[in-house]
Order: structure tokens, then C-alpha cells, then sequence
């Protein structure tokens, strides 16, 4: 493989969880652009947002995809609100291919509703929230992917095979 799969969609859809599961199908490394920013940072990123702002962590969004275009390809799941900005789907696109993952609202809030480490998603756990923030960035979400697979009643094995079948990455 000699480009990134950068993991995208909306949070709780599964992209940690996927990319360790690609990682130890297809043998390639694996990273969380949430956790290298908490790393680079010290800071959670619930911190972030309350003390640095959401603009802030936005830039270190974008810084952390140039850096990433440097690095030897890896499996990459993204923050939720990585392929809002253009210039971050572009970053994306000139070293990797770009896999949406997709749930329905209501998995996403079974998923996220016991963890506190979502600051958008707090005051909204309810399916009518989700499925509207949802809808605002679908079409984003569509425009910047090469292909989509949806998690919704599945194990990580089986989507992973998926996304790797449609990779033409199994031998
Ligand atoms: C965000 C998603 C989060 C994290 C931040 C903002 C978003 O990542 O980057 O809280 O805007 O959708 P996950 O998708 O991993 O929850």
C-alpha cells in the first residue's frame, strides 16, 4: 500500500475502532487524529475546545494532516469534523483514499451516550440532534469520500473485509 485510508464520518460511527481492526487485517499502522492531538497538545480535547476554542482545534486539525503527508502510509480515523473544510479533503485526497463509515442516529447515540468526551455532541443525545447535525454534514461527508460503507448492525471484521475488498487491498 503506498497511500494513507484516512477513516471519515460522523462521531461514534466506529473509525477507532475500524482502523485498529483494518490494521490488523491488511498489517499496517494505525493512528487516531484525536489522540495525536491530545499528545501534541497535552490537553483532552473536551480541554481544548473549553480552553483553546473550537477554532483552535481546527487549525490543529489541518496542521496535523500536513504533517501526516510526510509520514509512510497508514490507516488514519479521523475526527468527526475532519472533511468539513475543504482544504483538509484536499489534504487528504493528494496522499490517501478517503473511507466514510455511516450509522443511523439512533446507533451513534446508544454508542456515545454513557461518554462525556464529545463536547458537540453534549446537551444533544437525542436522535432528533444527531440526525439533524448529521444531515448538515452528510453532504460533505459524500462529496469527499472514494467509497462508503455503512456499520450499522455489523462486527468490525466484517466491515473491515468490506472496506478492504472494495480497496482491492485482499489477496
Ligand atoms: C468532532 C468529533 C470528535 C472530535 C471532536 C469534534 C466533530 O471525534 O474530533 O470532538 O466535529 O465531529 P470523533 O468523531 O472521533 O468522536
Amino acid at each position: 500500500m503506498d497511500r494513507h485510508i484516512f477513516l471519515i464520518g460522523f462521531m461514534g460511527v466506529g473509525k477507532s475502532t475500524v482502523a485498529r481492526g483494518l490494521s490488523r487485517l491488511l498489517h499496517i499502522n494505525n493512528r487516531d487524529t484525536d489522540k495525536m492531538i491530545e499528545n501534541y497538545e497535552h490537553m483532552k480535547i473536551s480541554d481544548i475546545f473549553e480552553q483553546k476554542g473550537e477554532a483552535y482545534f481546527r487549525e490543529c486539525e489541518t496542521r496535523l494532516l500536513r504533517h501526516l503527508q510526510t509520514r509512510e502510509p497508514m490507516i488514519i480515523a479521523c475526527g468527526g469534523g475532519m472533511a468539513m473544510r475543504s482544504e483538509n479533503v484536499a489534504l487528504m485526497k493528494e496522499c490517501g483514499t478517503i473511507v466514510l463509515l455511516t450509522a443511523r442516529p439512533q446507533t451513534i447515540l446508544h454508542r456515545t451516550i454513557r461518554t462525556h468526551k464529545r463536547p458537540l455532541l453534549e446537551g444533544h443525545k437525542n436522535v432528533r440532534d444527531i440526525s439533524a447535525l448529521m444531515n448538515e454534514r452528510m453532504p460533505k461527508y459524500e462529496a469527499a469520500a472514494d467509497i462508503k460503507v455503512s456499520t450499522d448492525y455489523r462486527n468490525t471484521d466484517e466491515i473491515c473485509r468490506e472496506i478492504a475488498e472494495k480497496l482491492g487491498l485482499l489477496s
